[in-house]
């Protein structure tokens, strides 16, 4: 038996960074499941399919380039909105729950990040973190983060209004799905990083964790 972490949460929450760190720290391997549907979604469209359309969605989902997980595009706040629009489909979210599970056995462990990781694609797991941070300060922290980005190569600065916006949506779609939609497990711990920087939302993740870790670490030892 692997050891699987489910880390979930609303987008920008800093669960991706959460669980990153969480990974290097039992020295597990890393998942990020949003990448999957922001490759679906960004394949639609360079494949001059619609988002929209569920068959277009899926022949994308049948053919993602797992290569690409780290590819800049990504990244973009459209690849954002197109992902979260893929991922109500679901046909989609079936097409990429095989190369989720099998990812989840591999041991001695793993972190995967996502929405519906703790209640769909690993009921079983582990630990369950549900990850939450309000909106407002959500929309900030990308602002802060863009902001940074924008100085670095001299283009206008975001705003912050908008991002806030784009944020509600996602949520409020990724909430709202028929098929695994955003919500905490009925045993996740819930973690509110809204008045947490990066060392205490981790330090705080690691206290919800870690015993239920511990513990199946010290069965396994024992054999
Ligand atoms: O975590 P992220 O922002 O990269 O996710 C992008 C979108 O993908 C998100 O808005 C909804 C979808 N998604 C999902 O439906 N299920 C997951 N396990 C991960 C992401």
């Amino acid at each position: 038996m692997s050891i699987v972490i489910a880390v979930d949460g609303t987008a920008a929450s800093g669960k991706g960074t959460l669980a990153k760190k969480l990974a290097a720290h039992f020295g597990f391997h890393y998942l990020d499941s949003g990448a999957l549907y922001r490759l679906v979604g960004v394949g639609v469209v360079e494949a001059h399919g619609n988002p929209n359309i569920e068959a277009d969605a899926l022949a994308a989902a049948r053919r993602i380039d797992h290569t690409r997980a780290d590819d800049p595009v990504l990244r973009t706040a459209a690849a954002g909105t197109l992902a979260s629009i893929v991922s109500a489909h679901p046909a989609v979210r079936t097409a990429l729950l095989d190369f989720q599970r099998t990812f989840a056995r591999l041991p001695p462990g793993v972190v995967i990040d996502g929405r519906d990781i703790g209640t769909v694609v690993c009921p079983q797991a582990t630990a369950k973190l549900f990850v939450e941070a309000s909106a407002e300060v959500r929309a900030h922290r990308r602002f802060l983060e863009l902001a940074a980005k924008a100085v670095a190569e001299n283009s206008d600065p975001p705003d912050e209004a908008r991002l806030l916006a784009e944020i509600v949506a996602r949520d409020t779609r990724d909430r709202s799905r028929a098929v695994a939609p955003l919500k905490p497990a009925e045993d996740a711990l819930l973690l509110d990083t809204s008045n947490l920087d990066i060392d205490g939302a981790f330090a705080a993740a690691l206290a919800l964790v870690s015993p239920r870790v511990e513990n199946v670490l010290n069965s396994l030892a024992k054999g």
